[in-house]
């Protein structure tokens, strides 16, 4: 499993999938054309500097009223705006999805995280599995407050509205991890709302999913056990489910041990980071909704064994 942290946010001029391709060519090609409108411009700047120099004192011949010169200049910047037009409208029909596909993924932002839900059933928070080299399309919506999701090799940004589902194309040309953030303001953390997109092999992805699918191994040790009473006891339920049972305002837990960070990426899954959330969330992630619970040290390490078995 590759951390977060050794992922760096990409950038949309360095592409990874045929969507975020449509957009970095639009860039290029725009800046081309800029480029070569701007050497015409210091051409001829430059040009009228020296050849109507003051010490020479020549007054240029005026040129007023001047018809085809007129046209010419009127002619030439539509011209540009028109080839930039089509650039465009290729562009946006490159990188966004159809309106009348059904979606294979479902990304709910909340403050400040991404619960995750595939069509098979397969529920994950902040991170995202995908098949390398299918175009999937991902409805993005919001739980609370307007985010916007972007992982910028991939493609486009889209914003997560409240009462509205919006949606977006996610390919990965090839196997890898791609880092992507909320890209709105939505609160105290939106710095801390990363989600990690991991593209893998079809045959890889299916057992993936497979595995997400699959209830976690019943916990063992005596610690495990006690920690899997306590959660069915304390308030985490509430708000946490694992395989299914329990609330879905926070991040779901089946397999929470086989994810890379915690908090959407603010501290890496160690146990002994996962110790230290669990003591105090909001010293790690101040004004997170997790409370700080006051589990004694006795407790923490039972949490910490039992999450620890949930792969
Ligand atoms: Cu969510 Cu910014």
């Amino acid at each position: 499993m590759i951390a977060s942290a050794s992922v760096v946010l990409g950038t949309p001029l360095d592409p990874h999938s045929p969507q975020a391709r449509a957009i970095a060519d639009l860039f290029d090609d725009t800046l081309l054309v800029c480029a070569g409108i701007f050497a015409l411009v210091t051409v001829l700047v430059t040009y009228a500097v020296f050849k109507f120099r003051d010490c020479k004192s020549p007054t240029p011949k005026q040129i007023e009223g001047h018809t085809r010169f007129e046209i010419g200049w009127t002619l030439a910047p539509v011209l540009v705006l028109v080839v930039i037009f089509f650039l465009t409208v290729r562009a946006v029909n490159g990188s966004d999805p159809p309106a009348d596909r059904a979606p294979d993924i479902t990304i709910i932002a909340h403050q400040w995280w991404w619960e995750v839900r595939y069509k098979s059933g397969a529920v994950t928070a902040n991170e995202v599995h995908i098949p390398t080299g299918k175009a999937l399309i991902v409805a993005v919506k919001s739980a609370d407050v307007i985010h916007d999701f972007w992982v910028p090799d991939l493609g486009r940004k889209i914003d997560a509205v409240p009462g509205r589902t919006s949606t977006i194309w996610l390919q990965a040309d090839s196997p890898g991890s791609y880092l992507g953030a909320c890209a709105e303001y939505c609160g105290a953390q939106h710095a801390w709302m990363r989600i990690l997109v991991v593209a893998e092999p079809e045959e890889q992805f299916a057992a993936w999913e497979h595995q997400t699918l699959e209830a976690p191994p019943p916990p063992e040790s005596e610690a495990a056990v006690r920690g899997a009473q306590l959660f069915g006891q304390m308030t985490c339920v509430r708000c946490h489910a694992i395989h299914g049972e329990g609330g879905q305002a926070g991040p779901d837990l089946t397999h929470l041990a086989a994810r890379s960070t915690l908090g959407a990426g603010v501290i890496q899954n160690t146990p002994e980071e996962l110790k230290r959330w669990l003591k105090d969330p909001q010293d790690v992630k101040e004004g997170s909704h997790m409370p700080n619970v006051q589990l004694s040290d006795a407790q923490l390490a039972d949490f910490v064994a039992y999450f620890e078995t949930l792969k």
